[in-house]
């Protein structure tokens, strides 16, 4: 399973990239309204650091506007997938830009019958929002099942990207179901990392190593 962070902060993706696991990001208005930073000016900086799949979202909800601005965000670089809201036009605009070679990411997906939609259309990439579905007492996790079966069902090349993920067994839960990717709050990301054995067991081997003749 592929591992994107889902952020605009340009420090939380270098120190993601430091530990060399991270395999794309996302973004979205949201998350680069909080970086309080240009758009134009974080995009190009996460383009520079950045060599997978980044995720950068259309804002005009108009077919005509989604192609304009879809087109120009993947000129900015091969990395570019371009985010569409599950909508009607967002649905048409995903396939125009399908059929122009250009990746394509169907965000705001909260059923497996809109999936269906976005596989149809050719989407590269599916993001149910799964941490949002359980707000509001509903199993996201049973709808990236759905997705999942759904898609291999008919062999469409559409990847799963679970989203809106909140702690680490949303992506337990999510490599168990087979999904493609997995995008992951920074602090997320981190807290995979925690386990008080891990820390324990490493403290003691440091406080036997210092006993061994000859080291410090
Ligand atoms: O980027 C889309 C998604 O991951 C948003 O997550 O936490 O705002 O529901 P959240």
């Amino acid at each position: 399973m592929k591992f994107f962070v889902d952020t605009a902060d340009v420090g939380e993706i270098r120190k993601a990239l430091a530990w060399g696991i991270l395999d794309g990001v996302t973004t979205n208005p949201s998350l680069v309204a909080k970086t309080g930073r240009r758009f134009e000016d974080v995009r190009a900086e996460i383009l520079q650091l950045v060599s997978g799949p980044v995720s950068l979202e259309v804002t005009d909800m108009t077919f005509d506007g989604m192609l304009t601005q879809g087109r120009a965000l993947a000129e900015l670089g091969p990395q570019v997938v371009v985010k569409l809201p599950l909508t009607r036009e967002g649905i048409a605009a995903c396939k125009a830009l399908t059929d122009e070679g250009i990746r394509t990411n169907v965000t705001l997906c909260f059923t497996a019958s809109q999936a269906l939609l976005a596989a149809k259309a050719g989407a590269t990439y599916i993001s149910p929002f799964v941490g949002r579905l359980d707000d509001v007492s509903t199993d996201g996790m049973g709808v990236i099942a759905d997705i999942v079966q759904i898609y291999g069902n008919y062999g469409y090349a559409t990847q799963v990207l679970v989203a809106s993920t909140r702690h680490p067994m949303h992506i337990v839960a999510a490599a168990k179901l087979g999904a493609h990717v997995c995008t992951v709050p920074y602090k997320v990301l981190d807290q995979l990392f925690n386990h008080p054995l891990t820390d324990l067991g490493n403290a003691q081997f440091l406080k036997d190593w210092a006993k061994v003749p000859g080291q410090s």
